[in-house]
Formats: C-alpha cells, structure tokens, sequence
C-alpha cells in the first residue's frame, strides 16, 4: 500500500511535511540515476527501517526514516544548519491554515527539508536555526543541554532593581519555576526598560510570561544569540549557513552533528 504523502513532523506544531519517493531518495544521495534506482529497489537491495521495499513510490521521511542500500546506511542528505534572522510577523511553522507569511517563505527551497530549531514567537524575531539533522535539534532544544539563548527585551514599565532580581532568580510560572537567568540592564527611558536576558531553558513565551509575571509586558523581543553564536551584521530576513566551527561549538566535538558538518 502506497503511505500517504506528507506525515505529522515531530516539531512544533505537529505541523506536516512533504515526503521523497524511495526512488527519489536513493539517487538525490548520488548512487545513480531513477532508472538505476527503481533497478535496485525491484532486486530487493533497499531496505527501509529494516524492512525489504519493493515498491520504488514508497514515501519516506528522511528525518524519520532509516534507508540502507546493499545493507549499508544512506546518508542521502547532506546535513544543512541555517541561521536566519527571522522578522516579527511571521510564523515558525511550516503552513499556516490562516494563510500568514512563515519562515519557509524566507528560505526558500534549499534542496531540502529543513525543521526549526526550536520556536519564536510571531511577534518576536531574531536568531532562529533550522535544519534537518535531528540530533543536532535535539541537542540545542533539549533543557537537559542548557544551551544558553539571548534576548534583547524591551518592557512597557521602568523594571526596578528588584524585578531584575527576580528575573535572575527565578520566577514561579504555571509550568514550574525558571532557572536562574542572566538578566543586564541595557538602557531606562521614562517609561520603559531594555535589557538583555539569557535563559539556559526555552519553554512556550518564557521570556513574555517571566516580564509579565512583574506586572509589565514586552513591547519587542529579539533573540541576538543561541549559545556562542550570534546574529551579527546578518540583515533582517536573510539567513546564512553555519560553519562547521559554529556547528561543533553547539554541539561539543564528536558529536554525529559535528562531525557530518565539518566533513
Ligand atoms: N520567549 C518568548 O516569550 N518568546 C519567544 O519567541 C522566545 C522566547
């Protein structure tokens, strides 16, 4: 029986992606032709998960699926790690059924399916990675990690030494209590503060919910930095690769991530 062609992502939202024919897979990795690879798929040379597939449509999911040629593991994507600048307004999900613009709209079609890293909120923009190596995605979301992630935040009141301490401290939320933060005040206006914060957790609006837990809202937000690498001169909208430095530096050397990137 021939799957149906897109499957519930794991990532955010549940939303749904677009799956390769067998066939597709086993030469975009560079083996050989379609011709050849309907061939090898029909001889019984293919496994999907483990299995024998015979039929060449069979859809797969490269993030989820395994596929072996002759027994032997297919790296058919080259592993890709985007840095994006992304806007406010847009949203960090692959459809949106309301129709607003979202960050695939940014990137573009780069040869393969890429997933965000993580989320940002609509309204917030700033550094989001995307990719389609998994164990990289985990790595960086997982709060077992503490990969550190920072915000540049401007809040509607003035926020007191005391609120700032709060921040650091920890903030009692409905989904627990936050870990200790950096939090640096940049700059006070007559009514407003900007500061900088850097969490070590990224849980659904923490950011938001931890300023509006001290009775003051956040009127922008922008992420400048995940771990070491920051947003730098990137301009808003555009994206860039990573470097296999920026790669192995989130991702501790030896890892597969590392190691896939730097090759
Ligand atoms: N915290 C938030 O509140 N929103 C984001 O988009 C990111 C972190």
């Amino acid at each position: 029986m021939v799957k149906k062609p897109t499957r519930p992502a794991a990532g955010p939202d549940n939303e749904e992606r677009p799956l390769k024919t067998l066939e597709r897979v086993l030469s975009k990795a560079g083996l050989g032709s379609r011709v050849e690879a309907r061939r090898w798929v029909h001889a019984r040379r293919v496994k999907v998960n483990g299995e024998v597939i015979e039929n060449p449509d069979h859809w797969i999911d490269l993030e989820l699926d395994e596929v072996r040629f002759d027994d032997t593991l297919l790296e058919a994507r080259e592993r890709m790690y985007v840095l994006l600048y992304k806007p406010k307004g847009y949203l960090t999900t692959y459809k949106d059924p309301e129709g607003r613009p979202t960050v695939y709209d940014l990137v573009g079609d780069i040869g393969t399916f890429l997933s965000p890293v993580g989320r940002l909120d609509f309204d917030t923009s700033g550094l989001l990675l995307m990719t389609n190596d998994n164990g990289f995605a985990e790595r960086v979301t997982n709060p077992a990690s503490h990969v550190a992630k920072t915000y540049l935040v401007k809040a509607s009141t003035v926020l007191t030494d005391a609120q700032l301490d709060q921040l650091r401290h920890g903030i009692d939320l409905s989904d627990g209590p936050t870990r200790p933060a950096t939090v640096t005040r940049l700059r006070d206006s007559e009514k407003y503060t900007h500061v900088e914060i850097t969490l070590t957790e990224g849980r659904n609006r923490q950011v938001r919910r931890m300023v509006e837990a001290l009775g003051s809202h956040v009127l922008k937000l922008v992420r400048v930095k995940i771990g070491s690498i920051a947003i730098g001169a990137l301009s808003i909208g555009k994206w860039r690769l990573l470097t296999a430095d920026e790669v192995a530096a989130l991702t501790g050397p030896g890892t597969p991530a590392s190691r896939a990137s730097a090759g």
